[in-house]
């Protein structure tokens, strides 16, 4: 009968729809996993750290209270909280009473650099910032400001990788105008959102910014910014040096530790010439994961170190959010394996695109949409 072979036919979709969700659901979790699992052990190692710290100080404590008077005549022993870890900022910043001069560089070590800032995490809308910034901090249209007062010690170009994430380019705005404003440092921002339906592609996009933020203007120093890190102290002087910088050392979603000594991800600074020096970022890394590790290769063959600010100086929240529908790139450990040879073929000088270019407020939108073919490599 008609009906029968009607309601098979039914139960047939819906067995074909039940079985397609569950694939899809495995595929999605195949890509995750390996994320949720470095996370995981991460988080296990970082509190073995945190144990190991504080049954150094129970310890101490324990011997302060049992052997009060071994002690030699009551100056303790260094109990390790002297450790450069948590030395005081450098108390060598100069003075508020500084007076500035229009034709002499900028300081590096400002009056106006306070040390720690309060973070806002609170969603807000872009148009109140852009008023706020444009209208009463002088901010170009565009997103170029620079001091007026002093020369400034850097011109530096802020890359900011983008896609969905609407949301949190007004909170990073919020915080790193002014941060930038009193570190006197002549910037200009760069938003590069990836369109298409391609992996997200961090690296590529800091080449198609860094191309394209040097056709406005000879910058010298350009930093590579995550729109979800928040800095969380001033004195985070946002130039370069004659070493490529990592900025974001201390992530509180890692617990203000750093995840191991060759991370290089989140925020990181270089000049123009080490850029070029060391060919740029890779294209070849599709999807979250593993490009930032490449940089640090790149720039480590290249015969740099990397500098990094000290104790919580380098301290960044991180805006929480999912990955949504982003895809790790899981092919990442084998291109880590050929950095060396593959540092020369792919980055800066095998890169073809064509950008949508449009001025907002406070930056550029340079919307690319990017693909494989656009920076063609040979098998590595
Ligand atoms: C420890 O030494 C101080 C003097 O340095 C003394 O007053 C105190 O009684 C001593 N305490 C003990 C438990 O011996
Ligand atoms: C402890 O104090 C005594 C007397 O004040 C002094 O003679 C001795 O050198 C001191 N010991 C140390 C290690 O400073
Ligand atoms: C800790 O460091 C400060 C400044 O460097 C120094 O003045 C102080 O004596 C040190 N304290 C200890 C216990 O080493
Ligand atoms: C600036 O302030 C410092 C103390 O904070 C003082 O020693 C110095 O004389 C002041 N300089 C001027 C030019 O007022
Ligand atoms: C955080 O920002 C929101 C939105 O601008 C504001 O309403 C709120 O008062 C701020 N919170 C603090 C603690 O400043
Ligand atoms: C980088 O660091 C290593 C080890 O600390 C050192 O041997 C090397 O000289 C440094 N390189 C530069 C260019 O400073
Ligand atoms: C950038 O410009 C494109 C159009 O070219 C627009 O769709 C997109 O929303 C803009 N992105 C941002 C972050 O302003």
């Amino acid at each position: 009968p008609p009906t029968c072979a009607g309601m098979r036919a039914v139960r047939s979709l819906l067995a074909f729809i039940f079985l397609f969700s569950m694939c899809t659901s495995c595929l999605y979790f195949i890509y995750v996993a390996p994320g949720i699992a470095n996370t995981y052990f991460f988080m296990v190692q970082a509190q073995g750290i945190m144990l190991r710290d504080n049954v150094r100080t129970i310890g101490h404590m324990i011997r302060l209270y049992t052997n009060k008077n071994t002690t030699l005549n009551g100056t303790d022993y260094p109990d390790g909280s002297n450790s450069s870890e948590y030395i005081a900022q450098p108390t060598t910043y100069l003075p508020d009473n500084f007076t500035y001069a229009p034709n002499l560089p900028c300081p590096e070590k400002l009056p106006s650099m306070n040390g720690p800032i309060d973070v806002n995490m609170s969603e807000i809308l872009m148009e109140d910032i852009e008023l706020k910034f444009s209208k009463h901090m002088d901010i170009q249209f565009g997103g170029h400001w620079k001091p007026k007062d002093c020369k400034p010690r850097w011109k530096v170009a802020i890359l900011i990788p983008f896609r969905n994430r609407h949301e949190h380019l007004p909170i990073l705005f919020k915080h790193l105008l002014p941060l930038l404003q009193r570190q006197r440092l002549q910037f200009g921002f760069y938003v590069i959102e990836q369109t298409g339906t391609q992996p997200f592609n961090r690296a590529m996009l800091f080449n198609v910014g860094f191309k394209e933020a040097l056709r406005d203007l000879d910058w010298d120093c350009v930093i590579f910014h995550d729109v979800d890190h928040i800095p969380e102290n001033d004195r985070n002087y946002y130039g370069c040096g004659n070493m490529p910088r990592h900025f974001a050392a201390k992530l509180d979603k890692y617990m203000y530790i750093l995840p191991y000594s060759e991370f290089f991800g989140g925020v990181s600074g270089l000049t123009v010439e080490q850029f070029r020096k060391i060919n740029g970022f890779p294209n070849a890394f599709w999807g979250w994961g593993g490009e930032d590790d490449d940089l640090w290769n790149r720039v480590h063959y290249a015969g740099f170190n990397v500098s990094r600010p000290e104790g919580d100086i380098g301290k960044y929240k991180s805006i929480p959010h999912h990955h949504r529908g982003e895809v790790q790139f899981l092919g990442r450990y084998k291109l880590l394996r050929y950095s060396k040879e593959r540092q020369h073929l792919d980055g800066l000088n095998n890169l073809n695109y064509s950008p949508e270019i449009t001025l907002s407020s406070l930056y550029k939108n340079i919307s690319v949409n990017l693909t494989p073919e656009l920076a063609p490599i040979s098998d590595y």
